[in-house]
């Protein structure tokens, strides 16, 4: 007899819709550190509406988008969803994920009830103008982070998707390894080779920060794989040995320099100088990772405000600086001299297209890089998992929740 809410792990019979499920949820009241601000909570299951797919989640991915949620800044998801007249005053966040189809709504035509999906985290309206003038959706003005700036991520049994975020799951891969890998993979690929002429290329030079990280453990691969010279950046020993066994040609302990941050003003010609010899003796050490005096075509930056102005400095003549995040800090100083007079791009990157999530999960399920999905952990832990990446305590790579999955499930018994 269908019921209108199921416990976790327990499986409703295929395409039935209960009207309740268990999530996680982020409520105005308690932003804060995450471990207090997100908790478990029984809430209506998302609405279907035209376009959209109903999933039954099996794992969600852990990324630092839904920090930001729990503690409302620098956006109060919840009230700029409100402001737009949405009538859910909590957040349920999660910007990763695998899991089933179970129901389609009107006009979906590229999945059906049952097909085992993985979840990218773009979504965007596919009849907006600026997509139909041929631009690229990740740059329309439609384009929002599901679980993070639209609600109904995947740290629930269901969660609320747009066709266009859906991509087959290999059979072979395990639901925890599936949901937890796209919104890195994917983005390190765009960021490495969706900005021509800023492509690796055999023999390049690239730096990379966050070396041990969901982003960075897929950046070393893929250089590496394109013939590039990844040289990571870490904060322990250990996670430079990661790194290393990766594909890395070398690595840097940040801890060993201390010239990070906002860059002291000129005026104060001994600061100056003193983050001038800092910059310059990383500098000198990337040379000696690298093996001979080259600087890098590529820097690889997520880290933001601490790294931004050495990475400005660091890069090669007509080389790029690629960003996709903020992780010290969004607010960074930019010396323009450095890239005026030596022609630098200073790039902003967001997630992936669907082509080249298609790239990702293929060069997953190929064996050609290691989705490095290396801890996971209950449904229950959402919260401490966030908690954990908050205070940069997690493990290197990738962290996945199990919803309705069990540890390293590939299928799902519907019988
Ligand atoms: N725009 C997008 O589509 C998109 C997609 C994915 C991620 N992102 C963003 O990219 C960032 C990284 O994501 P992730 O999943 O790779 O996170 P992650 O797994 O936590 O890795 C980040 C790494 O950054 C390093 N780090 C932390 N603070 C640092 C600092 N002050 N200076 C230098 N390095 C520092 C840490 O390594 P060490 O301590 O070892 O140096 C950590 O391993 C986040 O801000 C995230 O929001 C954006």
């Amino acid at each position: 007899m269908p019921k209108d809410l199921y416990e976790i792990g327990e499986v409703p019979p295929l395409g039935h819709v209960p009207t309740r499920m268990h999530a996680f949820t982020i409520r105005r009241e308690r932003y804060g550190e995450p471990r207090d601000a997100f908790a478990r909570e029984i809430v209506p299951v998302p609405e279907l509406k035209p376009g959209h797919v109903l999933i039954y989640t099996m794992a969600a991915g852990i990324n630092y988008n839904n920090i930001w949620a729990a503690k409302g800044h620098p956006a109060d998801v919840i009230a700029a969803r409100e402001k737009a007249g949405e009538p859910e005053d909590y957040h349920v966040g999660g910007s990763d994920g695998s899991g089933v189809v179970w129901a389609v709504g009107d006009g979906v035509t590229n999945v059906r009830v049952g097909d085992h999906v993985i979840m990218a985290s773009g979504q965007w309206d596919e009849a907006a103008d600026d997509i139909r003038m041929g631009g690229d959706p990740i740059a329309s003005r439609t384009m929002r982070v599901w679980g993070y700036e639209n609600n109904h991520g995947s740290f629930a049994q269901f969660t609320l998707v747009k066709d266009v975020q859906l991509h087959h799951k290999p059979e072979s891969l395990p639901w925890d390894v599936a949901g937890g890998f796209l919104a890195s993979v994917a983005t390190a690929y765009r960021q490495l080779f969706g900005w021509p002429p800023h492509t690796v290329r055999p023999g390049d030079p690239v730096l990379i920060w966050g070396g041990a990280g969901g982003l960075g453990t897929a950046a070393i691969q893929l250089v590496h794989q394109a013939g590039g010279l990844p040289v990571a950046v870490v904060s322990t020993e250990e996670k430079a040995k990661v790194c290393r066994e990766l594909g890395a040609v070398g690595t840097i302990l940040r801890t060993e320099f201390d010239h990070w941050g906002r860059v002291p003003d000129e005026s104060d010609t001994q600061a100056y100088a003193e983050w001038f010899r800092g910059v310059r003796a990383f500098g000198k050490r990337f040379w000696a990772e690298v093996g001979e005096r080259r600087s890098p075509r590529i820097v690889f930056e997520h880290t933001g405000a601490d790294t931004l102005p050495t990475s400005l400095y660091l890069c090669d003549n007509s080389g790029m600086v690629v960003t996709c995040g903020a992780t010290s800090g969004f607010q960074a100083d930019v010396d323009l001299r450095f890239l005026w007079m030596r022609l630098k791009r200073l790039q902003g990157s967001h997630f992936a297209s669907p082509a080249q999530c298609r790239m990702a999960i293929h060069l997953v399920e190929s064996g050609r890089i290691d989705p490095c999905v290396t801890k996971v952990v209950g449904f229950d832990e959402i919260g401490e998992a966030h908690q954990i990446l908050h205070e940069n305590r997690q493990p290197p790579g990738n962290m996945a929740a199990l919803v309705n999955a069990a540890p390293g499930q590939t299928g799902l018994d519907l019988s």
